[in-house]
């Protein structure tokens, strides 16, 4: 819609990839499919709920989903990022972090250092698992 949640995905890219050892990739997931592991990071739409376009991706692609970031308006009250409870409840996966819009600095650090901690769980497996990535769906 604003690409509050692409401006977000981006400054926590630049963040995480500058700790060593954390790699991350941004997909819009209205072009790409991630392969590995994944974070979600969407929007809110309605009344604290799950964009259609999210949905339709999860019932599909969530094989992978490890975590979700929702974004939403603090105008929204209780339904604010809302979408995120929704998804974290349905696919079992823990809510990193629920932004106002597209995030504050505080917002970034919780969701690279997040990133840089799977990265490291990655790493220490024995067998190769898939590098963490990092995805976004947006209707703009
Ligand atoms: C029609 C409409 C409905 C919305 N509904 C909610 C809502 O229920 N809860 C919420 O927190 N934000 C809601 N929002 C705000 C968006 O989720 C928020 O602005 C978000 O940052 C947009 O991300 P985007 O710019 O990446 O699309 C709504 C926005 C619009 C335009």
């Amino acid at each position: 819609m604003t690409g509050n949640v692409r401006r977000f995905a981006a400054g926590v890219q630049a963040l995480a990839e500058g700790t060593p050892g954390t790699r991350v990739e941004v997909l819009d997931l209205r072009k790409a499919v991630p392969s590995g592991n994944f974070l979600l990071m969407t929007y809110t739409f309605g009344s604290g709920g799950v964009p259609e376009t999210t949905a339709r991706f999860l019932a599909e692609h969530a094989a992978g989903l490890r975590g979700v970031v929702s974004s939403g308006s603090f105008h929204w009250g209780a339904n604010f990022g809302r979408a995120g409870d929704h998804i974290s409840e349905r696919y079992g996966v823990p809510l990193v972090a629920r932004i106002n819009k597209s995030g504050t600095a505080a917002d970034r650090q919780t969701v690279a250092a997040w990133l840089t901690e799977q990265c490291r769980n990655t790493l220490a497996r024995p067998t190769g698992f898939e590098d963490m990535r990092s995805a976004y769906g947006t209707l703009d």
